[in-house]
């Protein structure tokens, strides 16, 4: 038997670290359970000292997880933290906090304004003894691994293992490294730290120079044992290693590297939809195993191989990681049990009956009006469902006249939390400006709008079309909205507030944080 890697999600912690990829509670909660069909070892819930929300979500999650995977709190290697960590983590069935400290000279120097290293070995060593004090799986991540020295990063690791580090975590914070070196580092590890084959060793590694996928492997040929990655690669910057693709290599290579996952591959589909769904972040047609076009064969001579044989030109086949070759096209008549079993397949499972009743409303006005429904709709209509549970504001009505010569008039209706409903006409240069105008009159948040894109769901002039926007704020940052319909106007309009949603929620999130007086930043 080969050698298990541990695969470590942090989806829900560094992937929401993307610029507009925060989450709201019920989103997580969402991407936790398709993290359990997925059956990763470890989810990174959060860093639980940050906020409120993110405490109370941590605790959520690791009830939701029960004794399925382990769950890590993240921690910088303060004390407050690890008590705030341990306490988030006092539900969890197997709970893992997840400490460390900055190695590299860059750090040491600027981030923690001068620190010696023997000081930062010495406040790592605390963080981790503290941590035990609470929980028997404790983590420790020397930030920005990639650039230390050798030397300075063996001796760190060794300290912490001796003060009772279960795992070391050794990042490629800034994705600097080029694979054979990011290897020969682990090596060097493995053959110089004392205690380490004690220990499970773990990558964390970012996708800077495009290279993410390529650092885990080679972390794991020379001796990791746990990978932490993302769906989709969401992360810091460039992303992180993304899940789907390190887990298909090692699958497709483990004889070489001796090495082999738990992962439930069937399950990547699903995970990249939900992820790319819930944050608005598109996945690029061109992404490896995930991507729309993962597995077209456009050109004639390759699809004359495929058709010969599959394996000429696709090294995966598609139903190994959930992209289903037959399209089931469902129908008005298909009925209650015919949409329940589809959504089953496509990973909705265990859909309360009450909110499949509605799914099922919302599926039928479809059908009339489309007639023949493909999974991508019904994706895509699964998500519309999503960002309507728990919204702040929620997109009643729209009508439009525009043409020319006309005046671009929009009139919206928009209900509130509250119940309260409310009705703007406004006028604009085109028919989005005038119904972007009334939502503003009536939500008044502040905001520019970065970036405006529309998708035809499916093939066919009756296509949904999906549209997507990107806002930004006051203080620079940014957030997604998607919305979907058959009316692209009405789409734009339930983008615009679904960005509005998230950004509110995000507003409210920080205001929190000023009202616990948390001095943590928001993110590592
Ligand atoms: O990239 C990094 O170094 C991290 C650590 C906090 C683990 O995300
Ligand atoms: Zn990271």
């Amino acid at each position: 038997m080969s050698r298990k890697i541990a695969i470590f999600d942090t989806t829900l912690r560094d992937g929401e670290q993307s610029p507009g990829a925060s989450m709201n509670a019920q989103e997580k909660l969402d991407i936790t359970r398709q993290l359990l069909r997925l059956n990763v070892d470890v989810i990174e819930a959060g860093f639980p000292v940050s906020s409120p929300g993110d405490f109370k979500s941590v605790q959520d999650i690791a009830l939701t997880c029960g004794d399925q995977c382990v769950v890590a709190g993240l921690t910088r290697a303060v004390e407050h933290d690890i008590d705030v960590c341990a306490e988030a983590l006092e539900v969890a069935a197997r709970p893992r906090i997840h400490t460390g400290i900055g190695v590299s000279p860059e750090h040491l120097r600027f981030k923690f304004k001068g620190m010696t290293l023997d000081e930062a070995i010495d406040q790592g060593v605390a963080a981790v003894r503290h941590a035990r004090r609470f929980v028997e799986d404790v983590e420790f991540y020397a930030e920005d691994a990639g650039r230390a020295p050798y030397e300075d990063l063996a001796r760190m690791l060794e300290a912490v293992i001796k003060a009772g580090a279960t795992v070391v975590n050794i990042p490629d914070t800034t994705g600097f490294s080029v694979p054979w070196e990011f290897g020969q580092r682990i090596r060097y590890l493995m053959e110089h730290v004392n205690g380490i084959e004690d220990v499970c060793v773990s990558v964390h590694c970012h996708n800077d120079l495009g290279m993410a996928t390529a650092l885990s492997l080679a972390g794991v040929m020379n001796g990791a044992t746990q990978v932490e990655c993302t769906i989709n690669g969401l992360g810091e910057r460039a992303g992180n290693t993304a899940m789907e693709e390190v887990v298909m290599a090692i699958k497709m290579h483990e004889a070489e590297l001796d090495a082999h996952t738990d992962i439930n591959t069937t399950e990547f589909a699903h995970a990249s939809r939900l992820v790319s769904s819930i944050t608005g972040i598109n996945v690029q047609p061109n992404k490896a195993v995930v991507g729309a076009n993962a597995f077209a064969h456009s050109s004639g001579i390759h699809q004359d191989g495929v058709i010969k044989n599959r394996t000429t030109y696709e090294i995966i086949a598609p139903e190994d990681v959930g992209v289903s070759g037959s399209q089931i096209v469902l129908t008005a008549r298909s009925g209650h049990a015919a949409l329940r079993k589809r959504l089953e397949d496509l990973g909705y499972a265990g859909i309360p009956d009450d909110k499949f009743e509605q799914i099922h409303g919302a599926f039928l006005e479809l059908a009339d009006s489309k007639k023949e429904i493909y999974d991508d709709d019904l994706h895509s209509l699964m998500g519309e469902q999503d960002r309507n549970e728990n919204a702040i504001y929620r997109l009643d009505a729209v009508q439009i006249s525009c043409g020319q010569p006309l005046v671009s008039t929009a009139t919206v209706t928009i209900t509130d939390e509250d119940g309260e409903v409310c009705t703007v006409c406004e006028i604009g240069s085109g028919p989005i400006d005038a119904m972007y105008s009334a939502i503003n009159k009536i939500v008044q948040a502040e905001n520019d709008l970065m970036e405006y894109s529309v998708n035809a769901v499916t093939r066919g002039i009756d296509a949904l079309g999906e549209v997507t926007v990107r806002i930004m704020d006051r203080d620079g940052s940014i957030f997604i909205g998607r919305g979907s319909d058959r009316d692209i106007t009405v789409s734009s309009g339930k983008a615009y507030v679904n960005a509005l949603n998230r950004m509110i929620d995000q507003h409210r999130h920080n205001a929190q944080r000023v009202e616990s007086g948390t001095d943590a930043p928001a993110h590592i």
